[in-house]
């Protein structure tokens, strides 16, 4: 059945989420406010880097299914559905800051349409649901996202699984009904259940993760190479393959702030989510080990060497650097007096964000390296396998790599005169 719905915020949850539902059938008005971004939608454009995304809006604008609105209370008038997709920052204390949140459901408030469903989307904190239902006055059912930047239009067509979590379970069956075309397992249950699941996945993954780099720091300790330790462990159905990928930490702009806001939620209920607390040491180490290696590399003194650094993304395809453990270490580097020369694809030399202070930013892989004592791989960037490591050789005083993603082929590295020192490796 095809429903008419909203979905406000145009950012890398929302725009997959509008799109998704337009090629589902449905009718969907997208509110974004920003200006910018705004007029980036209308004229056809994505103003984010996302796979795919481009060619699903345009598909939907063409079908006369999707269309754009830089006000929330325009959007949501004549929609059955009203999907929340605003963003929930970090505060200074770990915890979620809701007042996006908020601020939108008391601007939506005056124009829903009797019977309207408001649908969290946003990753909030257990018992926002019941607060948003409180301003707005309407159900809200809980429909957290589990999509990933870089592959979210792939995660959002063929989910899964969809959680729905409402009082009133009929609303969540409604919500459930708008993704049946994708056949994943639905769960319905009560709100509080929806957010804990969202918070439980995140916090899953990122103590997966930091278990296998930790587990990359005993091999290296031990002599064991962690590639085939995971492949003895993934084939293990229970374990499985994915997210074992041993690399420099976790970041972007989910799972760091995901696993504090949890610990905090946690923390208030009066539990002391101490495993978790764990993961986020762990990541801490794993970013630390990254630069020791570095400093390892170059005999012990980062001061006044030069690094080459390739990737500041916080991972590959996509142009994301929030909480990017690449910018934490590239910070760290130029912290203890090294000078830091960057290369990204989605970077421009002139790019003078704040997180790229004091950093040199290159035209590509090959200039970041021209008269670096060393280079390390922080970004699983594709296209850095094919460089040819002889004139990256030719270009720096020292041949010292560090492959903090494991990205590259060490007897090719070593061919070229390289030293070579990977994650987990020996
Ligand atoms: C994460 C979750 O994977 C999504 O399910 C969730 O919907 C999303 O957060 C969210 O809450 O919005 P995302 O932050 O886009 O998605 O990125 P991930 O693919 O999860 O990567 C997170 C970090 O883990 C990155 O720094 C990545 O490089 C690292 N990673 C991932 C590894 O180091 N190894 C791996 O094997 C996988």
């Amino acid at each position: 059945m095809t429903e008419t719905i909203a979905v406000i915020g145009g950012g890398y949850v929302g725009l997959p989420t509008a799109a998704v539902l337009a090629r589902f059938g449905h009718r969907v008005v997208l509110a974004e406010r920003d200006e910018e971004r705004y007029g980036a939608l209308v004229t056809g454009g994505v103003p984010i880097v996302e796979e795919g995304l481009r060619e699903l809006l345009q598909e939907g604008v063409r079908a006369g299914r999707l269309s754009f609105s830089k006000h929330a209370a325009e959007a949501v008038g004549g929609a059955g559905f009203v999907f929340l997709c605003v963003a929930t920052p970090e505060r200074p204390d770990g915890s979620a800051d809701l007042s996006f949140v908020e601020s939108v459901a008391g601007e939506i408030a005056p124009a829903l349409v009797p019977g309207a469903i408001v649908v969290n989307k946003s990753t909030v904190p257990v018992g926002t649901a019941l607060l948003v239902e409180r301003i707005t006055g309407a159900p809200v059912v809980s429909n957290p996202e589990f999509l990933r930047e870089g592959t979210a239009v792939r995660d959002s067509l063929h989910p899964d699984r969809v959680v729905v979590g409402a009082d009133d379970r009929r609303a969540a069956r409604r919500v459930g009904e708008l993704f049946s075309s994708t056949g994943a397992p639905l769960i319905v249950t009560d709100t509080v259940t929806a957010e804990t699941i969202k918070y439980a996945s995140n916090a899953f993954l990122a103590t997966k993760l930091s278990f296998v780099n930790a587990l990359a720091g005993l091999c290296e300790s031990v002599g064991a190479d962690v590639r085939d330790v995971v492949l003895g462990l993934g084939y293990d159905h229970r374990i499985g393959f994915e997210f074992l990928r041993p690399g420099p930490g976790w970041g972007g702009s989910c799972l760091p702030k995901d696993t504090s806001a949890l610990i905090r939620i946690a923390e208030e209920a009066g539990y002391d989510f101490a495993l978790l607390r764990a993961s986020i040491v762990a990541n801490d180490e794993a970013q630390e080990r990254v630069v020791a290696k570095v400093t390892e590399a170059l005999g012990g003194e980062l001061h006044g060497r030069t690094v080459a650094v390739w990737g500041l993304t916080f991972k590959a395809a996509t142009d994301d650097r929030r909480r990017s453990p690449a910018v934490a270490i590239v910070r760290q580097l130029l912290d203890r007096g090294a000078s830091v020369r960057a290369f990204d694809p989605t970077v421009s030399p002139g790019d003078e964000s704040d997180d790229l202070v004091g950093v040199t930013l290159c035209d590509d892989a090959y200039d970041a390296c021209r008269g670096a004592d060393a280079v390390a791989v922080l970004t699983e960037w594709d296209e850095l396998r094919g460089l040819d490591f002889e004139k990256v050789a030719d270009l720096m005083t020292s041949r010292e790599l560090v492959d903090a993603r494991n990205l590259l082929d060490p007897a090719a590295i070593r061919r070229a005169g390289f030293s070579y020192r990977g994650i987990g490796r020996p």
